[in-house]
């Protein structure tokens, strides 16, 4: 088994092939100077079964296109099975038409990776997992709650509530709550679909005296943890944590949520960014 390290998820890689005993190769990358991909693999796929690890963290069409040449590659150069490995999917947000006409995104990459001729595939907290039935092929979605519900725990964490800031996160906040012990609360988020505008609706509940866990699947620009960490503050928590599996961080979405009273963002390693101290191989392995 050869376990085929992209130009985005070398670490990744190079754990997942440690923990199930396959070879690793590096696919060799450049880029040509009009922008266009180049890939190579240096290693005879022939008759093997080829595990391509690639993230799609931003820029996020440069790390598609390096995902579809591996597989294509991979497969055209004879590998007798492709699993393609992605630990952050992009474009898996716009999942469904909320406004008429708009491209389903999460379809469209699904579908490509698919031609490309991946034989399995496999993500980490996609956002929904339901987008998976778009491919004809295996589809399966990791979590990661646990291993950053485990991480959380060693920071002897006071009375902890765990928040879900929007409805979405429900499922996620009430596993972490279970690693943890404590309650939830589930937040209600609006998003203005044309300006981006994020609203977050108050909750009567009383913080005081606990320490709270916000869990997400994703940080963009920090609004939606923000929103969530300011109704945390104003209902008197005390230590404010953040855990997400994709830490994508655009612009100033740090100081956005320091700024709303966060404490410490933790996040997984299915992008690259100073908080993303948990390693998601392990839960990858386990699935290959
Ligand atoms: C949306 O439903 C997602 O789960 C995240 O809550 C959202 O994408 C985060 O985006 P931002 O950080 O820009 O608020």
């Amino acid at each position: 088994m050869i376990v085929l390290a992209g130009p985005a998820s070398p670490k990744t890689a190079e754990h997942l092939a440690e923990l199930i005993g396959a070879q690793l190769v590096k696919v060799e990358y450049k880029r040509f100077p009009d922008g266009e991909s180049y890939i190579r693999l240096p290693a005879n796929v022939d008759g093997e079964e080829v595990i391509v690890v690639q993230t799609t963290y931003p820029e996020q069409d440069k790390r598609l296109v390096e995902l579809l040449l591996m597989i294509e590659a991979a497969k055209d150069l004879g590998a007798r099975k492709v699993t393609a490995v992605v630990p952050y999917l992009a474009y898996a947000r716009q999942d469904r038409r909320f406004r008429d006409g708009e491209a389903l995104s999460v379809k469209t990459v699904l579908k490509l990776i698919e031609a490309a001729g991946a034989d399995k595939f496999v993500t980490v907290d996609i956002h929904k997992e339901e987008s998976l039935s778009w491919l004809n092929i295996e589809g399966v979605n990791v979590t990661a709650v646990d291993l950053l519900g485990k991480h959380l725990g060693e920071k002897r964490l006071s009375n902890p509530v765990v928040i879900a800031p929007d409805a979405g996160a429900k499922w996620r906040a009430e596993k972490a709550a279970s690693i943890l012990g404590g309650e939830t609360v589930v937040l209600e988020k609006h998003r203005d679909r044309i300006t981006g505008e994020i609203v977050t609706k108050e909750v009567e509940v009383d913080l005081r005296g606990k320490d709270v866990v916000i869990i997400d699947d994703l940080i963009s620009t920090g609004g939606t943890i923000a929103n969530a960490a300011n109704i945390a503050k104003e209902k008197g928590a005390e230590r404010v944590y953040v855990a997400c599996t994709h830490a994508l961080l655009i612009g100033a979405a740090m100081e956005k949520m320091v700024k709303a009273g966060v404490d410490e963002v933790i996040a997984t390693d299915t992008v690259p960014s100073p908080v993303s101290v948990v390693g998601v191989a392990p839960a990858i392995a386990k699935v290959l």
